[in-house]
């Protein structure tokens, strides 16, 4: 039986997780992995765990035997050099609903709509150096840039090096993988650091420099006392630059060379625009940005004929579940940019704690993704090289040629 546990180390997982994701889903769907953690893996069970209001997000419910970070951290000696992050993410209520509603007011689907000239203008730049190099790297010239920027502009960040902050904020959303090495926590722990600490330096820059932004807004509600304490603020901070430039990128780079694989998909977009809002659910459910998310039991649970002892910390299998037959059919493992209900995804999890940035996200893929279908017919890919991260899978780079 030991062969049948969740194991993303072996090497083909990275390349393509879906044939062992999918050997979890029909043989143990339900399982404690190795490494600690529970995990799900079926459509239902997921969504059920998502929305179940009993559980929690907070990592320091968990006991220690299901929280593998942790355990490595102990026997590492770290514990002093951690915060753990108390970002909306990973608190409950009332905690949870007084951070949401700070900051929901700016990613209201009006709101985001809104940006869309802006996020047109950028992606068309972007497309305009590919042009004109006749081909490069999408990732960098276009999925990493538009995420970044756009966030970067909606908090106000100042013009900061971005090659730098880049690197932290990938070493740091490594720890959200489910297995983690002794040498990815230590540069994470440092990265997370320098991040916290350059976060807090443009707090203090933005107070003496306020403007029509969320950061400033944010500030606002933290002088306000005892809606917003000033560490609360670093950390709101920190995860809305990290989820909202980490995530997207994936989905833009990986659904643009998932498209390019599948080039009568493609045709068929270029020549009805009508369907860009169905064929970036469609991706969203095909690439799942973010594979993985959790929750932390507190009683026991029981899925099937198994029972989920309390304090677990329990992983959303989200890329399985997207991909379950049980749920999508027998066509679960295709691309269908017309599938009638792609959005039933979970790809932005479900419930109290469904992605605040959903509205925005698809708003950068649908204009990042639509226009590169329709500018350049011929496209071609050159090379591919994967992330190497479990939970953000995505690729680092997507070279191609016009
Ligand atoms: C394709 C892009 C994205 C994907 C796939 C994604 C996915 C997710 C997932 C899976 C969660 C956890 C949901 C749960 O456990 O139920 C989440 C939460 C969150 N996401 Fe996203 N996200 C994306 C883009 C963004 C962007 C652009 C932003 C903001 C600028 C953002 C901000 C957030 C925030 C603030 C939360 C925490 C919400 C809460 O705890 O109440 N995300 N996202």
């Amino acid at each position: 039986m030991a062969e049948l546990f969740f194991n993303p180390l072996d090497p083909s997982y990275m390349a393509d997780p879906h044939p062992h994701l999918g050997e979890m889903r029909d043989k143990m769907a339900v399982q404690q992995t190795l490494a600690g953690p529970w995990a799900l893996f079926r459509y239902d069970d997921c969504f059920r765990l998502l929305r179940d209001t009993t559980l929690s997000v907070d990592v320091l419910k968990a006991d220690e035997r299901s929280r593998d970070r942790d355990r490595l951290i102990a026997e590492l000696g770290l514990q002093d050099e951690v915060r753990e992050d108390r970002s909306m993410l990973n608190v409950d209520p009332p905690d949870h609903t007084r951070l949401r509603r700070l900051v929901s007011k700016a990613f209201t689907p009006r709101v985001i709509e809104a940006l869309r000239p802006r996020v047109q203008e950028l992606v068309d730049e972007a497309l305009d150096g590919l042009q004109t190099n006749g081909g490069g790297d999408v990732v960098d010239a276009l999925a990493f840039p538009l995420p970044f920027d756009v966030i970067s502009e909606m908090l106000g960040m100042p013009d900061a090096d971005k090659v730098l902050i880049r690197d932290w904020s990938a070493a740091v959303v490594k720890t959200l993988d489910p297995v983690l090495s002794e040498d990815d926590l230590r540069t994470a722990i440092e990265a997370s650091n320098n991040l916290r600490k350059h976060t807090k330096e443009v707090i203090e820059w933005k107070r003496s420099n306020p403007a029509d932004d969320l950061l400033t807004a944010l500030i606002n509600a933290e002088e306000d006392g005892d809606r917003l304490t000033t560490e609360e603020l670093g950390d709101q901070v920190n995860l809305l630059f990290v989820a909202g430039h980490e995530t997207t990128v994936n989905l833009i780079g990986t659904g643009i060379y998932e498209l390019l694989l599948n080039p009568e998909q493609l045709e068929a977009w270029r020549n009805d625009e009508s369907m860009t809002a169905n064929a970036v659910e469609e991706l969203l459910r095909f690439v799942s940005p973010v594979q993985f998310s959790r929750r932390v039991t507190t009683t026991e649970v029981v899925y099937g004929d198994i029972t989920i002892p309390n304090a677990s910390f329990v992983l959303a299998g989200l890329a399985s579940a997207n991909r379950d037959p049980d749920f999508w059919g027998p066509t679960a493992s295709e691309l269908d940019l017309t599938r009638a209900n792609a959005s039933q995804h979970i790809s932005f999890g479900s419930g109290a704690h469904y992605c605040l940035g959903a509205s925005l996200a698809k708003l950068e893929a649908q204009v990042a993704i639509g226009s590169f279908v329709r500018r350049f017919p011929d496209a071609a890919v050159n090379r591919i090289e994967w992330n190497g991260r479990i939970n953000l899978r995505g690729l680092d780079v997507l070279e191609v040629s016009l």
